[in-house]
């Protein structure tokens, strides 16, 4: 949520910034803005897509914002003030000394804005981040000049956090310290790039991976100082403080569309190797199943007699899949939450307890206060991320990474496929260590998960009569999808694709609750997506959705199927048939939800959709 940039060193800020904005769009995209110090402090900022304010810099002829070599800048995803150009950061102090960017929210803002206004202070904007700016301000002013200049801003940053509550990330310049820009994080992302000569910091590293893949990952609560030679790391305190420096794994293309016309293309059609990445080395020779990071021991895990799994989105949908396979394998209780429930209704956690935490950001904050909340409890919590170093499997006990690589696109795809791939690893060590699962048993299920690669190929092979039925579907008002079993977190995959992309109604059921009310939904044509287990599985499973296609059709509905190769059966209840190929029951997910993904995309792109960046969202979650 909201994208920052930071740059100083010997090459004009300017592009550097708003090349790092580009890549970080994602994040938020209601407006943008960058301050560049050069001798004076310059700044520009827009609503709306990052465009407007490349426009306007160009309008300007770009020398309006000077040549400087040290600059910030901002995109957006509003929290406090509506994406106006006032409310657009950075925000100035009064005095036009400095210029602030901010992630989060702060939340004692009001209290805080109170006090300046009472000092006289004329707020600009609606946001709470201006706070920030006047803060500093006065706090520079407080400090004289005692200190060196640098020295003297990283110190006013620091008794700005004491002030603030909430989550925030904050960059700022100060025109009297040129070469230095001062960064700040609690609860919220950010982190630094090394380079020669010059460093970066960012929200996430694909700001600044075409200029530098050495990153410094910062702790939390912790203030940082970069200048053109050199990084300085503090707590809020003053107490000199270390990151921990990592190499990035994957290169600028990774974060580039590639020939596609979206990055949701793009992302799709990398699943088949997302998964082969994510299985590759989990078998070990020995036959155990690897986690990355593993603070927990083997007793740890076989004193667990209950499992909770924690996610929000997308991640939430993976976690519902991986109910029935940890129940399945492992035989002990699983339950699946809603992150941003979780902690308000004083689940019973404790020591034996596994939280598992799905995110693939690593930063939604839903799902770091429920971790948070489960650690309190004692409960020992378990990650599944696809971001190295971000919060999440930082504060965990243990880690699984998924390697999808960077997920561009604000709706998830690959991260979903990789979390299902992460979910089952993790399902089978607990079945492994708790001696529940033969190692060849393990092995079989791992086998069978490195055959749904080629799988998820063929499916993408045949997507051109999803293609062309998304284009009919497009003017329909609502679409319905309804699934059992692990088809049933499909059915809600699909549908919230639909909502957040195409902006159209779309629901998805558990296909026996029809019959219990949302039937009354059904008229004449309208479409239900119908996922149709295996017949190879339970086979009674497999009947009782097919008797549900034929409830919603005999109300006139106009039936998706999406059945296995093989049920010829099936196709007598399909007004359109998409076939994928037979999987073993607990893991078809990772085939059946590929149609849908494409079907959410065709359709949003048919209606003129931005489906990179669909309204009102953002990529991650950063606020409560
Ligand atoms: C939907 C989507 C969201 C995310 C959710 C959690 O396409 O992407 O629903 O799944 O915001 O994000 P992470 O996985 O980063 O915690």
């Amino acid at each position: 949520m909201c994208g920052i940039v930071g740059y100083v060193g010997n090459r004009p800020a300017l592009g550097i910034v708003l090349d790092g904005l580009r890549r970080l769009e994602y994040r938020g995209y209601d407006s943008a803005g960058v301050a560049i110090v050069d001798r004076a402090l310059l700044t520009e900022k827009r609503a709306g897509k990052l465009a407007n304010l490349e426009k306007a810099v160009a309008d300007g002829g770009g020398a309006g914002l000077g040549d400087g070599t040290t600059g910030i800048g901002h995109t957006r995803w509003a929290t406090h003030g509506g994406p106006t150009d006032r409310n657009a950061h950075p925000h100035r102090s009064q005095d036009g000394r400095v210029a602030v960017i901010h992630n989060g929210i702060i939340e004692n803002f009001g209290r805080l804005r109170a006090e300046l206004e009472s000092r006289g202070v004329e707020f600009t904007s609606d946001t709470d981040s201006e706070c920030a700016a006047h803060l500093l301000a006065e706090e520079l002013a407080a400090l004289g000049d005692a200190q060196a200049p640098q020295e003297r801003l990283a110190e006013a940053m620091r008794r700005v956090c004491r002030r603030l509550d909430g989550a925030f990330t904050l960059l700022a310049v100060d025109v009297q310290a040129p070469g230095a820009v001062v960064g700040a994080r609690r609860n919220s992302p950010l982190v630094v790039g090394r380079g020669r000569g010059e460093n970066y910091l960012a929200s996430d590293v694909s700001a600044f991976i075409e200029h530098t893949r050495e990153a410094v990952e910062l702790g939390q609560d912790q203030v940082v100082l970069i200048t053109a030679d050199a990084i300085e790391i503090t707590d809020f305190d003053g107490n000199p403080a270390q990151g921990h420096d990592y190499h990035i794994d994957w290169d600028s293309r990774a974060a580039e569309k590639g020939g596609y016309d979206y990055f949701m293309l793009k992302e799709i059609a990398e699943q088949p190797q997302a998964i082969a990445d994510t299985l590759r080395g989990r078998l070990s020779e020995t036959g155990e199943i690897t986690l990355d990071e593993v603070r927990l021991s083997d007793q740890d895990l076989r004193d667990v007699d209950k499992v909770f799994i924690v996610a929000c989105g997308t991640a939430y949908h993976a976690g519902m899949v991986a109910k029935y396979a940890i129940e399945h394998w492992t035989r002990i209780p699983c339950e699946v939450e809603l992150a941003s429930e979780f902690r308000y209704r004083d689940p019973v956690l404790d020591r034996s307890t596994l939280v598992v935490a799905i995110s693939q950001s690593g930063e939604t904050m839903d799902t770091l206060m429920a971790l948070r909340h489960a650690k309190e409890q004692k409960a020992r919590v378990l990650a599944i991320c696809n971001t190295n170093g971000s919060t999440i499997p930082r504060e965990s006990d243990a880690v699984l990474y998924t390697h999808g690589g960077p997920e561009i696109a604000v709706a998830s795809t690959k991260a979903f496929l990789t979390q299902l791939v992460a979910c089952y690893l993790v399902g089978l060590h607990l079945a492994q260590v708790r001696g529940v699962m033969y190692a060849d048993e393990v092995a079989a299920v791992v086998e069978q998960l490195r055959g749904t690669p080629s799988k998820v190929n063929k499916v993408l092979e045949q997507m051109e009569p999803v293609r062309e039925l998304s284009r009919d579907l497009a003017s329909s008002r609502s679409v319905l999808f309804i699934g059992r079993h692990v088809g049933y977190p499909v059915a809600l995959e699909g549908a919230l694709k639909l909502k957040e992309l195409a902006y159209m109604h779309a629901e998805g059921f558990a296909a026996g609750e029809l019959k219990h009310g949302p039937i009354a939904l059904i008229e004449q044509g309208t479409p239900v997506v119908c996922v149709v287990p295996s017949a190879r599985g339970r086979g009674v499973l497999r009947d009782k959705v097919v008797s549900n296609i034929q409830e919603v059709r005999a109300r006139g509905a106009r039936t998706v199927v999406i059945a296995e190769e093989g049920d010829d059966a099936v196709a007598a209840y399909a007004d359109h048939l998409i076939l994928v190929p037979p999987t073993p029951t607990l893991l078809a997910p990772l085939v059946t939800t590929v149609p849908l993904q494409v079907l959410a995309c065709e359709i949003a792109a048919a209606r003129g959709h931005d489906v990179d960046q669909p309204r009102n969202l953002a990529k991650s979650v950063t606020v409560e």
